[in-house]
């Protein structure tokens, strides 16, 4: 029995929202026709607009994505976990946008513009952090009511997740494969696990500004997760003996220990909210729960950079 009906306010016909996702026309304006508007409506914003929808809605479909919200339980809190969880879906694609053109940047050896994307990733993934804030008010009782309604969905099956994993570096040819159902998701997936990550593309970096890297660290099998590489600790290590501002590759060593310093906060705070909510149990996901999330917190994406600290 659910402690409380959750009333759902019927803000929306769905039945009546364009499921395209083609983009919806909406013109342009310039300054010339934004300073007549606003004469023109003597500083109020616009209300009247043609057809049967405005430029906000069009532009980011936000009527179609405000029908995405389905409970499948009567349980009070499924729909503040459907909600979070998109939510993460969506800032996981923002963050694995600034990692994958970080990546290219670090190719371009424009490590200028890297900086400013991965300052964006590291931003990213501490807001994604917060969002435990929330989900944390979901307690045992309530996420009881819905869990069964989950079938075997878990967020280990995200595969925007896996690729922020993968161009991370921690690949992993297991998890990849639970998508390879998808064929509009795997042949994606399967390039992410074959292609280098952003940590490969700035070992190679290292190489070209003269750095003596191993010939395992330079070209080895991307489809296998990074393994830490003494002669790649030795080159940070050089990197960081001349610590100072304008040094773009030590600051590129900062820029990445911050993402993964977030990300490990990420993970940690995932494993203790999901200890106080199911406790031991297993998890939907097939895993054995905070057994299999506790080792996923130990994991690091840039080891030398951690282990460089101890030598400095
Ligand atoms: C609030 C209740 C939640 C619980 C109890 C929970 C529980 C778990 C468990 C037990 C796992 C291990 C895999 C398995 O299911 O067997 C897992 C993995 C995962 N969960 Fe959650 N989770 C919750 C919310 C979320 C949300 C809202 C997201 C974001 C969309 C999320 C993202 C993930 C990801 C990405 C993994 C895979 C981790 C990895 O591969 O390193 N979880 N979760």
């Amino acid at each position: 029995m659910s402690r409380v009906s959750p009333v759902f306010p019927n803000l929306i016909d769905r039945t009546q929202v364009s499921c395209s996702n083609e983009p919806r026309p909406i013109g342009a304006t310039s300054d010339q026709s934004r300073a007549y508007s606003a004469a023109a409506n003597q500083g109020a914003p616009d209300t009247e607009f043609e057809g049967q929808s405005n430029p906000y809605v069009d532009y980011s479909f936000v009527d179609l994505l405000h029908t995405l919200q389905v409970p499948r339980s009567g349980g009070y809190d499924e729909s503040c976990f459907i909600i979070m969880g998109q939510v993460k879906e969506l800032l996981f694609n923002a963050l694995h946008f600034e990692l994958f053109n970080a990546r290219h940047q670090v190719d371009q050896d424009n490590v200028a513009e890297a900086l400013r994307m991965l300052e964006r990733a590291g931003r990213l993934v501490g807001y994604i952090g917060q969002s435990w804030d929330v989900l944390s008010t979901i307690r045992v009782d309530g996420f009881n009511e819905y869990r069964d309604a989950l079938g075997r969905a878990s967020g280990q099956l995200s595969f925007m997740y896996r690729h922020v994993e993968f161009v991370l570096g921690n690949k992993s040819d297991r998890l990849a494969s639970a998508h390879r159902n998808m064929p509009h998701v795997y042949p994606q997936m399967r390039a992410a696990l074959e292609a280098p990550s952003l940590y490969d593309r700035v070992i190679a970096l290292l190489a070209r500004r003269g750095h003596r890297l191993g010939e395992e660290a330079l070209e080895r099998d991307w489809t296998k997760p990074y393994q830490a590489d003494p002669t790649v600790e030795a080159a940070w290590a050089a990197v960081y003996r001349e610590a100072r501002t304008g040094n773009d590759l030590y600051e590129l060593g900062e820029s990445l220990i911050a993402v993964d310093d977030q990300m490990s906060q990420y993970r940690w705070r995932h494993f203790v909210s999901v200890a106080r909510i199911i406790g031991d149990k297993p998890g939907t996901g097939g895993s054995a729960g905070v057994g299999w999330l506790r080792q996923v917190t130990e994991h690091r994406f840039f080891p030398e950079l951690w282990a460089v600290r101890t030598q400095l």
